[in-house]
């Protein structure tokens, strides 16, 4: 796996192991930020467990099973963002990701986000990328409704976050709603 360029300041680079001590850091700066919404924080506390989530994901990426990113700005790591559950057939695979709370508001994911589709559409030749987000998530939802996404269901205590059942927003995209979508990462206003 190749890593992408999203434009001067952003790419997106495939995790290695070796990113753990600088990826465990972030992690651990921005535990009150990333636990509002994602379970798995709580859960790691040691540098080994950040060593161990990126030896499965570096193993993934080359078994084509997910295609999970370290999002780089200005040669700095500041998020991770995914594909996962890559399925050539029927051809979808869902999206992850998060920021650290200082690099929030300036674009940097939906962007990020926007490159990642072009990766799964052109390059795995996927036909839907789906992305959940939590009912009350409002920036993870701006995401997917900026990129083009479609609300296509929601699913009730679709996930058990810190003992509190969180619903759970299903979005879709297809390739021709990706190319019909007319957000413009370099001309953005809204
Ligand atoms: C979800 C998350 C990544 C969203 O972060 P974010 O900073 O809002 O997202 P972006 O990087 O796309 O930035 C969007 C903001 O930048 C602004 N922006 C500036 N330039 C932009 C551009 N070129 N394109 C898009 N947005 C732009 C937008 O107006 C928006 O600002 P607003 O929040 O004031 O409306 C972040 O809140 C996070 O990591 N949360 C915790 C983990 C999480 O929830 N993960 C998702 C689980 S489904």
């Amino acid at each position: 796996m190749q890593p992408i360029t999203v434009d001067a300041q952003v790419s997106l680079q495939p995790v290695m192991v070796a990113d753990a001590a600088e990826i465990f850091a972030l992690v651990d700066s921005n535990r009150l930020h990333l636990r509002q919404w994602l379970p798995w924080v709580d859960a790691t506390t040691t540098l080994t467990d950040m060593q161990k989530f990126l030896a499965d994901a570096s193993q993934d990426n080359k078994q084509g099973r997910d295609a999970t990113f370290c999002v780089v700005h200005a040669a700095s790591k500041v998020g991770i963002c995914s594909l996962n559950a890559i399925n050539k057939s029927p051809g979808q695979a869902r999206i992850g990701y998060w920021l650290a709370e200082d690099y929030c508001g300036q674009g940097i994911m939906s962007r990020s986000v926007n490159s990642l589709c072009q990766f799964g559409f052109a390059v795995l030749k996927l036909h839907t990328l789906i992305l959940c987000a939590a009912e009350h998530n409002e920036k993870s939802r701006a995401i997917a409704e900026r990129l083009g996404f479609s609300n296509t269901r929601k699913i009730m205590a679709a996930e058990d976050l810190y003992g509190e059942e969180v619903n759970h927003i299903r979005y879709a995209l297809t390739l021709s709603q990706f190319e019909k979508n007319d957000y413009d990462p370099s001309n953005y206003s809204a």
